[in-house]
């Protein structure tokens, strides 16, 4: 063991172009943070990671259904934004963890 965070990699798909995103544990706050320095997606995560704006909205396919647990005052926000689907969520509210491991995160931001 050397200490180091566990390596975490994930395809993310947005306006039709996947990517192959390599992080580790933790190494940003949240998803919608990870998301923004990756990737340049207009008007995300306008409300900073307070789980209001929904702006930072993705769909999210988990092996074995992961990720799919909401935090409190997510599913309001969602619902409010016409994100009705099971595996919405609010990226911001996704931690950097090995749940995100394999999995497909498909960014909404194209239905505002
Ligand atoms: S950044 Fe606003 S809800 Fe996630």
């Amino acid at each position: 063991m050397d200490g180091s965070g566990q390596h975490i990699s994930f395809t993310v798909i947005s306006e039709g172009e996947e990517y192959i995103i390599q992080t580790c544990e933790n190494e940003y706050r949240n998803l919608m943070v990870l998301l923004n320095d990756k990737i340049y997606i207009e008007d995300f995560g306008q409300c900073g990671g307070q789980g209001r704006c929904a702006t930072c909205m993705v769909e999210v396919t988990a092996p074995n259904g992961a990720l799919l647990t909401l935090e409190r005052n997510e599913q309001s926000t969602i619902a409010k934004k016409g994100g009705a689907t099971g595996n919405c969520r609010l990226s911001c509210q996704i931690f950097i963890n090995s749940a995100l491991n394999g999995a497909v995160i498909n960014v909404l931001s194209d239905i505002y």
